[in-house]
């Protein structure tokens, strides 16, 4: 069986409904996955819920739930939300599915039977909302006396744990590390890892005294235990492909060729993981990325602190599309970004309303006024300077989106399409249909509105995996004949490929200009 592209995305807490930072990683993966499919590969995206720990029991008590029913009242959310914004994804994990629940207490007992786990007093100072202790050291380090991640208050606790020996493969991991470039993405991550992991490396506390916390998933060697959340999800990205349950499909997927995060869940991604990995005999990812943060008015979003924007409600008011081509376009992927309305509508009246729709707009009016609404038969390729020079960008951008894609660049790859919507738009005014439709020139005026439908038709393709709705409807406006579902990727780079004589069906502007102040 050949490998299967595989993609991940966090497992979302079910603390809280999903927000656009939540939105964003899976907004990315989907492209991701929609352009490997293009290019003609098997892509599986997985996506899912943690709903152990001690978050998701605070949360359902404060509602008067059980964990489980809690749980089961947010899951919907996230179910929605990614139908919502057309998530294409193949599997939906629950981390308490029998199905990870099982493996897990498995994972568990093989790690115990090798060794690498031990019991040990554990005594930190502890933050409910992180689920993390830190050290004597780390608390008496920061200024405030208080959580270095979130900042609020912490407790001093003392209990009986079982321990995983990551000490033990810090030399290792940091050679992996070193010898794998393109492990750890981007670039500035992977220099936070290493200067991480040049201090000794304590060993993971990998359980939780019952006493304290009921929920999680049970420890096979010990009945007073459970197992500590971040371990058990973690292990999610291999339960769901099959780890010790069907051999044949786990090696079809695993190892997962991109893993995405957001850049405060680094440390358990790129040193707890590894390592529980390759203890327990498994290939390590081929990447792991990190994206920024989408801050509002400086802050990060978080619900928890009421700094927040409901997907929901902005797609309503503005569209799917508009809201995934805003936030694949305007931040770095790796970088932060900042989340406006304002920010979000200026994209849209620019590179929507003026560039996009407008070309598509004039060119389908064109062809209903100027051709009785079929496409034209061109007279000869490529027969003007400025036909050339369209032609030859629309040749070269497969290979700039490869590029830009392979980079993780999805602003570069939106960006090089973006260049040939605004090559065709100048090529609109330089050739003047207009006037060459008056002085009756039929057969310079059907080349030129051919070279402009059949931008369109690359256009379309080349958008799919980022915009697939107005890809679609683009598709159909140009009523191509084959489904869009059907093109490759190289057929992006090969001119001429729209057939002539076909009739169009014009619709409504895409993107309705946004008048109104914010
Ligand atoms: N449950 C863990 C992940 C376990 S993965 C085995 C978790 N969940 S989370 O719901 O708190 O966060 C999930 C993801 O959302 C993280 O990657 C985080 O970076 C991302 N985001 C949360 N807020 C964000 C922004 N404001 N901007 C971008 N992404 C951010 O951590």
């Amino acid at each position: 069986m050949p490998k299967i592209f595989y993609i991940t995305t966090p497992l979302y807490y079910v603390n809280a409904s999903p927000h656009i930072g939540h939105s964003y990683t899976n907004i990315a993966a989907d492209a991701l996955a929609r352009y490997m499919r293009l290019r003609g590969e098997k892509a599986f995206l997985l996506t899912g819920t943690d709903e152990h720990g001690q978050k998701i029991e605070e949360a359902a008590k404060a509602k008067g739930l059980s964990p489980k029913q809690f749980a089961d009242s947010i899951v919907p959310a996230f179910v929605e939300l990614w139908k919502l914004l057309d998530i294409s994804y193949d599997d939906f994990i629950r981390t308490t599915e029998t199905r990870h629940t099982e493996i897990v207490e498995k994972a568990l007992d093989l790690l115990h039977k090798k060794g690498d786990l031990y019991a040990g007093d554990y005594s930190g100072w502890y933050c409910t909302p992180c689920e993390r202790f830190w050290t004597d050291t780390e608390i008496s380090d920061s200024a405030s006396g208080q959580c270095l991640e979130c900042k609020r208050p912490v407790h001093r606790i003392t209990e009986r744990n079982y321990f995983f020996k990551l000490s033990k493969y810090q030399a290792w991991l940091i050679d992996y590390i070193k010898t794998h470039p393109r492990f750890v993405l981007p670039e500035i991550r992977r220099n936070e890892i290493l200067s991480f992991l040049a201090n000794p490396l304590q060993d993971l506390c990998i359980t939780r005294p019952k006493s304290r916390l009921s929920w999680g998933i049970k420890v096979p060697f010990s009945d007073e235990h459970v197992t500590y959340v971040w371990f058990d999800a973690l292990l999610n990205y291999i339960t769901a492909p099959g780890f010790l349950k069907d051999e044949k499909r786990f090696a079809s997927i695993w190892p997962a060729d991109m893993q995405f995060i957001g850049k405060d869940i680094l440390r358990p991604h790129a040193v707890y993981w590894p390592i529980m990995l390759h203890a327990l005999g498994l290939e390590l990812p081929r990447t792991i990325f990190a994206h920024g943060w989408w801050l509002i008015e400086g802050e990060k979003i978080s619900k928890s602190k009421g700094v927040a924007v409901n997907p929901i409600d902005v797609v309503e008011k503005y569209g799917i599309d508009a809201y995934r081509y805003f936030l694949l376009r305007e931040a770095t992927f790796g970088g932060d970004g900042v989340y406006s309305e304002e920010a979000l509508v200026l994209r849209l009246n620019s590179d929507l309303a003026n560039d996009l729709g407008n070309l598509v707009y004039r060119t389908l009016t064109m062809i209903e006024k100027h051709f009785g609404g079929i496409v034209p038969k061109p007279d000869k390729i490529g027969c003007a300077v400025d036909d050339e020079k369209l032609i030859q960008l629309a040749k070269g951008l497969p290979s700039k989106i490869n590029s830009a894609m392979g980079a993780l660049n999805y602003g570069g790859t939106l960006s090089s399409i973006w260049e040939l919507i605004n090559c065709a738009n100048k090529y609109v005014e330089t050739s003047a249909p207009w006037t060459l439709a008056k002085q009756g020139e039929t057969t310079r005026l059907s080349t030129v509105i051919y070279n402009l439908a059949e931008t369109l038709r690359i256009v379309s393709i080349a958008i799919s995996p980022f915009m697939p709705q107005t890809a679609k409807r683009i598709w159909e406006q140009l009523n191509v004949g084959t489904p869009l579902e059907k093109c490759k990727f190289d057929d992006i780079g090969n001119w001429g490929l729209l057939k002539p004589g076909g009739k169009i069906k014009k619709g409504l502007p895409l993107f309705p200009r946004i008048e109104k102040k914010i």
